[in-house]
């Protein structure tokens, strides 16, 4: 499986540090930007990047983080087949996954610490959509894009 990852400056830093993570776990990535912390950005254009790394299937899954977590998941869920997820807690990781297929996780740097955020990657990289009756919603929201 490959994650698409991205912040603006207010996710950078945990975005370096969930990298870091994945290298150590050989979890393959794209890393979409930005690059440096020094650089003011605009999370829709991140949001964009990893929703089209998803879109066009070079990513099955993708991350973003910026400084709430709250402008990436407004501007990734514009997009098709986008359920970008804003999530802050173990539980709702879980959930998200099983319930909501998530195929983004967004998180807030500002908002939760690093060991928290690694725990709630791990989570929602490693739980699967439970499908039956969940799949129906998914449908319908999908049939609202159309
Ligand atoms: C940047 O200062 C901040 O607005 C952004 O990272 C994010 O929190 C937006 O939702």
């Amino acid at each position: 499986m490959k994650v698409a990852i991205g912040s603006d400056h207010g996710g950078h830093e945990l975005k370096r540090t969930i990298i870091d993570h994945f290298t150590s776990k050989k979890i393959s990535f794209i890393d979409v930007g930005i690059h440096n912390k020094w650089e003011s950005a605009d999370y829709p254009l991140y949001a964009a990047y990893v929703a089209e790394e998803i879109s066009t299937n070079r990513a099955e899954k993708g991350i973003l983080v910026c400084g709430t977590g709250i402008g990436m998941s407004i501007a990734a869920n514009k997009f098709k087949g986008i359920r970008a997820t804003l999530v802050h807690d173990v539980f709702s990781a879980k959930a998200t996954r099983e319930h909501n297929d998530s195929n983004i996780l967004c998180m807030g740097q500002r908002v939760i610490g690093e060991e928290v955020a690694l725990m709630i990657v791990d989570m929602w990289l490693s739980t699967e959509f439970e499908g039956g009756r969940h799949q129906k919603r998914i449908d319908l929201i999908s049939k609202y894009e159309s």
